[in-house]
């Protein structure tokens, strides 16, 4: 019996803490020759959890892929807890590899510790892209990049306001991209119809933690905000002109365990279509 556990306390901390990089391709006719072959790493939830000592082997992965940009789509820090030192550990050492963007997540917004985290990302460079648009160029090529906020930071008055005021959002800050190939970060996939509706191209999402118990041919069991046998957990989605990614992240929240469903770094080159024929 003593064997057992110890041998499921081996499992379950190997699952929780052996990082995963998974590198995938996107290509897309609209994305300029310029930005064929460009590397953007997605870091998610990472809620406060410690991959070696200051980060270290989430900052080894990070480096060894050598992302053009990287990009935190939420729940960097978690609400339950009043320590942000993990996530500025990862963030410090992340602006030093590539220019780094975060959006918000739902542990964000529920925290008191988020304007402190906003100033220290602010302060050392980390650019938060929370219901904001920008061009991203390599010579005369542009990429559209923008981020929404967790839509948990709506205030009621702009709940209040008439029409949908997420959409409204979004719709905005797409169409300030003026047609150039668009990539939005958002937290949350559950929100994959609205994406598809206001016209985003490729979309970064994290907050499923992979269904959080992975069963193998299957996949995950729960996800907030999708419940059970949720649709959105891992990898690609496609509909209409819109592609979804989402990230199984890093750490953990609620439920504090993964099974098979190791903690992942998401790694996505860009292709123009182009580039192939
Ligand atoms: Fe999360």
């Amino acid at each position: 019996m003593l064997l057992f556990i110890i041998i499921l306390l081996i499992f379950g901390y190997w699952q929780d803490k052996d990082l995963v990089l998974s590198q995938v391709e996107y290509s897309n006719e609209s994305i300029d020759q310029a930005f064929d072959g460009y590397r953007i790493l997605q870091v998610s939830d990472l809620h406060n959890s410690y991959f070696g000592s200051h980060q270290q082997r989430l900052i080894e992965m990070v480096k060894k892929s050598r992302p053009d940009m990287i990009i935190i789509t939420g729940d960097l820090l978690d609400c339950r807890q009043e320590n942000i030192d993990a996530a500025m550990d990862f963030a410090c050492a992340a602006v030093e590899i590539a220019p780094t963007y975060f959006v918000t997540g739902n542990h964000e917004a529920a925290s008191d510790q988020y304007q402190l985290l906003k100033k220290q990302l602010t302060e050392i460079g980390v650019i938060i892209l929370d219901n904001r648009q920008m061009l991203i160029e390599r010579g005369n090529s542009r990429l559209s990049l923008m981020g929404v906020a967790d839509p948990l930071f709506a205030t009621v008055e702009q709940l209040a306001q008439e029409g949908n005021y997420y959409q409204q959002t979004l719709e905005s800050l797409i169409s300030q991209g003026d047609g150039t190939f668009n990539i939005l970060l958002a937290h949350r996939p559950e929100d994959f119809a609205l994406y598809v509706n206001c016209g985003a191209d490729l979309v970064f999402c994290g907050h499923a933690h992979g269904g959080q118990i992975r069963i193998p041919l299957i996949g995950g069991v729960y996800a907030p905000g999708q419940g059970y046998w949720p649709k959105y957990t891992s990898g690609f989605y496609y509909e209409g002109n819109t592609t979804m990614v989402v990230s199984r992240g890093l750490g953990n929240s609620l439920f504090p365990i993964r099974v098979f469903n190791r903690p992942q770094l998401l790694l996505l080159t860009l292709h123009s279509k182009n580039s192939e024929g």
